[in-house]
């Protein structure tokens, strides 16, 4: 079984490698990301193996199908950059639905409490002998209410892991399920939310969540959380809440534009990107580049599952983790009844 693997970094090649050495699978590491220009590099390959910002579109499908690659194994959870519906009928599409919850959760905090408690400034500082505490000045968590959009497996770590800091916790998901958490409208957990985290999918719904008229409703001094997709913010109406002193804090793991840049290493280099420069300059913005899944323990299992998914549908034609446009519409989608989507 040959895979093209598109957009390889260093720390994903030894894993799979160790993964395809076991499983007979044959990954050939491209740099490159997939898109219209590179898709020619699976020329010959059995399926494609992408991450979060290959891009998977009408044109991109059309040119695998026509090269005879029979599957997309996503090595991550979301799934918004592949167009499903044109995929639907021609190419199986699989991803790893969860690899670490407690990575994503873990950092999202991580980036709260950096953010408020100017670990950042306080890093810098004393690494220049500077001892001075002025402008340091942070709040406690305990007591105060954060507004988790999206109470799935990574809102739900995120939801305990606050819990535990004496937090309390209201949630909004499209789907509530369960009765141990406090479900609200969103313009109520706007309105209410001292902090606010994002774990829903990108998806039409969810696109510009965070708009002008969304961070109005908010607090004064809101910190918001993004560790999701980067489309769920619109990050001028962010940029403007920060400078008008609404917004009291981003700390963004994610951004709109971030396959321009993130991954790739632009020190020495003139970024083009204005509005992504004049967040970083910001003291109360955080970027970190799409590093929220990036542990030991989540890269071994984005490896073993995706080699997985990949003999499953080679050796049954079926496979559990696969995913299409007509998902949960039995009468459309066939896996519920063959154990493939189509
Ligand atoms: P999940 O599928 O377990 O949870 C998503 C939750 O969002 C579900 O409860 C769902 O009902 C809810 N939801 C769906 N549509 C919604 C809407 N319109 N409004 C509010 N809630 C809605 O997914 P999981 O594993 O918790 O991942 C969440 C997101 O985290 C993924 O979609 C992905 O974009 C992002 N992610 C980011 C990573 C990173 O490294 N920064 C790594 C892994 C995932």
């Amino acid at each position: 079984m040959k895979i093209a693997f598109f957009d390889a970094k260093p720390y994903d090649i030894p894993g799979f490698e160790k993964c395809g050495k076991e499983q007979g699978i044959e990954f050939k590491f491209f740099e490159s990301m997939l898109n219209e220009d590179t898709v020619a590099l699976a020329n010959g390959a059995d399926g494609v193996c992408v991450f979060v910002n290959d891009t998977v579109n009408a044109a991109v499908i059309d040119k695998l199908y026509d090269m005879g690659v029979k599957i997309v194994a996503l090595r991550c959870a979301g799934y918004n950059n592949v167009d499903l519906e044109h995929a639907f009928g021609k190419i199986h599409v699989v991803h790893v639905p969860v690899y670490s919850a407690y990575a994503v959760a873990e950092h999202a905090m991580a980036m709260l409490l950096t953010s408020i408690r100017r670990i950042h400034k306080a890093y810098i500082r004393t690494r220049d002998f500077n001892f001075s505490l002025n402008g340091l000045t942070g709040f406690d968590l305990h007591g105060k209410t954060i507004g988790i959009v999206g109470a799935g497996k990574i809102g739900r770590v995120m939801i305990d892991i606050c819990r535990g800091f004496g937090m309390k916790v209201l949630a909004y998901d499209k789907f509530p399920s369960g009765n141990d958490i406090q479900f609200v409208e969103l313009d109520e957990l706007f309105a209410k939310s001292d902090i606010i985290s994002l774990h829903c999918p990108l998806t039409q719904d969810t696109h510009h969540l965070i708009n002008e008229k969304t961070i109005a409703q908010m607090k004064k001094g809101v910190v918001i959380l993004n560790t999701s997709r980067g489309a769920l913010i619109d990050a001028e109406a962010l940029l403007e809440g920060i400078k008008a002193r609404h917004i009291g804090a981003a700390c963004l793991d994610v951004y709109e534009e971030e396959s321009d840049v993130f991954f790739n290493d632009f020190s020495g280099h003139i970024l083009n990107d204005d509005t992504l420069a004049r967040l970083i300059s910001m003291p109360n913005v955080i970027v970190t580049s799409h590093q929220a899944f990036l542990t030991n323990e989540a890269l071994e299992n984005i490896a073993e599952i995706t080699a997985d998914n990949l003999l499953e549908f080679f050796d049954s034609g079926k496979c559990k983790n696969e995913l299409c446009y007509h998902c949960g519409n039995v009468e459309k989608c066939k896996k519920s009844r063959s154990g493939k989507c189509f």
